[in-house]
């Protein structure tokens, strides 16, 4: 049974499990920063394109001890790597190394890289070449003191990169990120949702997107597509499924909307909304958080205030984003509200007391996943 490892964030983990319970895979065990499962190869299409909060889906080839590059070559040997591409195809070695015989992941990487070619070179005279962008076999080395695994990676561009996203916004939200952050809040797919500060609008296309049960994956390519091994059959059946499903569920899209004041950003919403075919379910305005009018009562917000960090803004303007947003959820009168906060000191612009805190990662800095109730828990 082959055997899996899927990447996330630091701290959707327990999302991350919840998710491979609904993609048919078994023995499924959480670890930093994803989760290893089994399932078969079906097991593995269906969580590139189901898995909302992954970056990556990749799959066990071989492990074993390796104390020298002799030993790295030999492991690296011992699969036969014409079972997945041909010598027309490409591939890339991407490494993360610690404490063991190698200084950085360069030198392993390339030992490993070169036990492939010389394996094709032995058998067919001719060898893949290495294209570090789009390789049709992305492999990982993981090589931590004398223990070696490698995988290949299912998923090409990772899997954040759903593909109605062309124009970056000045700091956008992961969207694997971001529908782990929706999941997490427990929102239940049929009550109205805003985000006041909605920047590209990612809480909204993934929540759109898990109300109406779309696989995030639907519509663009993985690199397993491209393998020797891979059953086109299964995955059809897998493809097939998952677009029934999303037919199935097109209409039952609660009313969602977001608002930012700036107008790029809302420029760059629309654009990622129409991509993701949800103009006639999202409603877009742009306005201060302060000064806006939901088109309905929402009961669940979701948002991702400026924190500093990326967007460079100084102290005075972040307090104003926070303080807006404070006014913005005090005028609610019934709501769950959650709430990204890369830095503690701008909570309490907000002048409500977080009925729950998740710690999460954005990138490099360590964040909160902010719960408050409005019209309950309130100071
Ligand atoms: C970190 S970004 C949000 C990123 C967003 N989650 C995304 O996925 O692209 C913060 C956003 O808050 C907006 N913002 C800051 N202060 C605001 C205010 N007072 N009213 C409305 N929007 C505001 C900024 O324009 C920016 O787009």
């Amino acid at each position: 049974m082959p055997r899996f490892f899927a990447a996330c964030t630091l701290g959707l983990e327990e999302v991350l499990v919840d998710e491979l319970h609904g993609v048919e895979a078994s023995k499924i065990r959480a670890r930093r920063g994803g989760a290893e499962f089994e399932g078969d190869l079906a097991t593995g299409y269906r969580a590139c394109l189901w898995l909302r909060s992954a970056t990556r889906v990749q799959e066990e080839l071989v492990r074993g001890a390796v104390r020298d590059r002799d030993d790295l070559y030999a492991l690296t040997e011992s699969v036969d790597w014409s079972i997945f591409i041909t010598p027309r195809n490409t591939l890339a070695v991407d490494g993360a190394v610690r404490d063991s015989f190698a200084n950085d992941t360069r030198y392993p990487s390339l030992v490993v890289k070169d036990a492939i070619c010389d394996q094709f070179v032995r058998f067919d005279g001719e060898r893949p070449s290495v294209d570090r962008d789009q390789p049709d076999l992305p492999i990982k080395l993981v090589l931590q003191r004398d223990r070696a695994i490698l995988y290949r990676d299912l998923s090409g561009a990772p899997l954040h990169k759903r593909g109605y996203r062309e124009v970056q916004h000045k700091s956008p939200l992961n969207e694997a990120l971001a529908a782990g952050l929706v999941l997490l809040s427990d929102w239940d797919g049929e009550s109205t949702l805003a985000d006041p500060m909605c920047g590209s609008g990612t809480f909204l296309i993934e929540a759109a997107f898990l109300a109406m049960d779309r696989a995030p994956g639907l519509g663009r390519a993985f690199a397993f597509e491209r393998w020797q091994d891979t059953d086109q059959e299964a995955w059809q059946q897998v493809y097939d499924d998952a677009e029934e499903r999303a037919a199935r569920r097109q209409d039952l899209c609660p009313a969602i909307a977001g608002n930012d004041h700036h107008p790029g950003a809302i420029t760059i919403a629309t654009r990622a909304i129409q991509q993701a075919q949800l103009s006639d379910r999202i409603q877009l305005t742009q306005t201060d958080a302060r000064a806006w009018e939901p088109p309905f009562e929402p009961d669940w917000i979701l948002t991702n205030p400026p924190y500093g960090a990326r967007l460079q803004t100084d102290d005075d303007s972040l307090y104003e984003s926070w303080r807006s947003l404070g006014n913005f959820l005090h005028g609610r009168k019934d709501a769950t509200a959650h709430v990204l906060c890369g830095d503690p000191a701008l909570t309490r612009h907000l002048g409500l007391r977080a009925a729950r805190k998740h710690p999460v990662h954005n990138g490099p800095i360590e964040c909160r996943w902010l719960r408050y109730e409005i019209g309950g828990g309130e100071d």
